[in-house]
């Protein structure tokens, strides 16, 4: 299999994630940082990568992306639940960190880690997503934007450094306007097969969709 895959962390991946947040990040999360977010329970986070895999089955780190969710049951219901049962308890999801490899930005690696993601955390009931980002992060806010996310205030002080940081949400996820937005967002050759959602731990089996 060669080409752009996305597919589930795992604590292999580790080294290389530190290594390119240090290349792009103001504050990068160190490796120990990366590592512990495997420690958390499924039902509280959820880490994709995209690799870029050679011929030979060697696999380049070019990007990942990680949810941090809040109020997501470890027996939370699908959307098919929520939907049948009216459900309003709905989860939230919060992006804690959002990198790609300066060799393969503007090429939708980002966008499709994200689209990734959200789709996901549809299948386990998140209706809204959240962030902070630096307001002079161009290319991430144009990003976000392209996700329905609207700036909503600001977070005073927000990073080690000093700088304020903008608030961005996105509500309504689950709603049959925000599947049409995603609809759009996706590629043609993207791989229908949903990504799987943080049921997948180190030691299970990796399914990966090919581009
Ligand atoms: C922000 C970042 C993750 C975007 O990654 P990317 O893979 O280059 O983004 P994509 O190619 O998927 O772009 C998706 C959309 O984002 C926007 N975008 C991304 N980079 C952009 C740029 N440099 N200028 C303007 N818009 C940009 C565009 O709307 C683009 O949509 P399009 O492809 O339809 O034009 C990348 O620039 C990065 O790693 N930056 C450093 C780390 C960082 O700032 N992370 C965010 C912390 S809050």
């Amino acid at each position: 299999m060669t080409g752009l895959v996305v597919r589930e962390m795992t604590i292999a991946d580790v080294p290389s994630m530190a290594a390119l947040e240090a290349a792009v990040s103001r504050e990068p999360w160190s490796a120990e940082l990366f590592a512990g977010e495997l420690d958390m329970h499924a039902s509280e986070r959820h880490w994709l990568v995209a690799v870029s895999v050679g011929e030979d089955g060697t696999e380049l780190l070019t990007g990942f992306a990680g949810f941090m969710y809040i109020g997501v049951g470890a027996g939370a219901g699908t959307r098919e639940d929520s939907v049948e049962e009216g459900s309003v308890d709905a989860g939230e999801a919060h992006l804690m960190n959002i990198a790609v490899d300066p060799a393969f930005q503007r090429m939708r690696v980002a966008r499709r880690l994200l689209h990734g993601l959200i789709r996901a955390a549809r299948s386990r009931n998140v209706d809204r997503l959240t962030l902070e980002v630096r307001p002079d992060n161009g290319p991430a806010r144009a990003l976000y934007h392209r996700f329905g996310m609207d700036a909503v205030g600001t977070r005073p002080r927000y990073y080690g450094d000093g700088g304020d940081a903008l608030i961005m949400w996105v509500h309504g996820i689950l709603g049959d306007e925000y599947a049409a937005r995603l609809d759009r967002l996706a590629e043609p050759e993207w791989s229908d097969d949903l990504v799987h959602g943080p049921a997948n731990r180190i030691g299970d089996e990796i399914e990966e969709f090919e581009s």
